[in-house]
């Protein structure tokens, strides 16, 4: 069986082609980033624009480098949603529409599944069950994973996302947008202890986050001190300290709470060296282990959508001739 997958879900055009026998055929992605950087965030509407210039040179390219004929794709899978509803529209109309010309079905695959299963991917793919810590710019989630389609939110943020911290603390300390990538290199030379920042919601039970008070504690902790390079360096430190910090309690929590050893990390924050560090020293204390996408699959891809719709497909399950873009929708 073989998989297009196509992701447009927000700043990132994504297509790749997925062989259940042979694994990963091609794979192609866009990044809008710059069309994006002079307005410090994703303009909804440029992104939508983008995604229909690039979608179909992308899946002629994927198709192209993987030597083969629309003949020879079995099914078409795109993101469904959450995410911004007018990038969304333009994969799951190309999507659906291809699977019409090509009279093979379409699935509409939830775009924080994709990320769920990105380590999938990989030569050294995690058994089921574990626990997944899904960390984006715009989600922050544990969940207990059992099997495909078998997901359990266990907690997640009540306000801003990890990433979206990152990117709002970066912005606050002049950094180009997306400024998460920035803000941790800043913090490689960060001094430990010089500033100590909170680590919400962790001296109560449960297993939700709370990021947005770390960017009013990073704001208040700028007015209050010089704004020398060092000192810029001390404070992205403390701020990533506190988040990577945050994010390991919980994980060890829910793997506590669920007496489990595995866990899995994905989405664009799973790239962030000290959180790998932190979680790699949290399993390998109690025996565990902890499994990442590559790097270029932490962030938004089309293998991720491919893998996930190919399951999803397998397990007979595919949409009629109605388009799905759904920006709100739980896993
Ligand atoms: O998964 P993703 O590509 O897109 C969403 O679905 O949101 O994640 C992007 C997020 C951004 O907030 C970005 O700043 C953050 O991931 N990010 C990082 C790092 N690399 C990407 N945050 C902290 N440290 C990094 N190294
Ligand atoms: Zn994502």
């Amino acid at each position: 069986m073989r998989i297009l997958g196509i992701e447009t879900s927000c700043d990132e055009t994504g297509v790749a082609i997925y062989d259940d026998q042979a694994g990963l055929l091609s794979h192609k992605l866009y990044s809008q980033v710059k069309l994006h950087a002079d307005y410090g965030g994703v303009v909804p509407e440029l992104a939508s624009r983008d995604h229909v210039k690039k979608t179909l040179p992308l899946i002629k390219a994927a198709m192209a480098e993987a030597n083969l004929t629309p003949a020879q794709i079995d099914g078409i899978a795109y993101t469904a949603g959450p995410g911004l509803v007018g990038a969304l529209l333009v994969g799951s109309t190309i999507g659906r529409s291809l699977a019409y010309a090509w009279q093979v079905p379409a699935v509409g695959v939830h775009h924080m599944e994709g990320h769920l299963l990105a380590p999938m991917l990989e030569d050294n793919p995690p058994p089921f069950p574990f626990i997944a810590l899904l960390v984006s710019g715009g989600h922050t989630q544990l969940v207990e994973v059992k099997g495909i389609g078998q997901y359990r939110i266990l907690g997640e943020s009540i306000d801003d996302a990890a990433g979206e911290a990152f990117d709002k603390t970066a912005k606050l300390m002049n950094l180009d947008y997306p400024g998460g990538p920035l803000l941790s290199k800043l913090a490689e030379n960060g001094t430990h202890g010089r500033f100590t920042f909170p680590r919400p919601m962790t001296d109560r039970p449960g297993l939700d986050f709370s990021f947005s008070g770390l960017k009013t504690f990073a704001a208040n902790t700028i007015a209050a001190n010089e704004t020398d390079e060092q000192t810029r360096a001390d404070i992205a430190y403390a701020f990533q300290d506190a988040v990577v910090d945050t994010l390991a309690i919980k994980c060890k929590r829910a793997l506590d709470q669920c007496g489990l050893n595995r866990l899995v990390v994905a989405g664009g924050v799973s790239a962030n060296r000290h959180l790998r560090e932190k979680l790699e020293a949290l399993t390998q204390k109690r025996g565990g282990d902890v499994f990442y996408p590559r790097p270029e699959f932490c962030t938004d891809n089309g293998a991720m959508i491919a893998y996930a719709g190919m399951q999803r497909l397998k397990n007979g399950e595919h949409l009629g001739l109605g388009v799905k873009a759904q920006p709100r929708w739980p896993l």
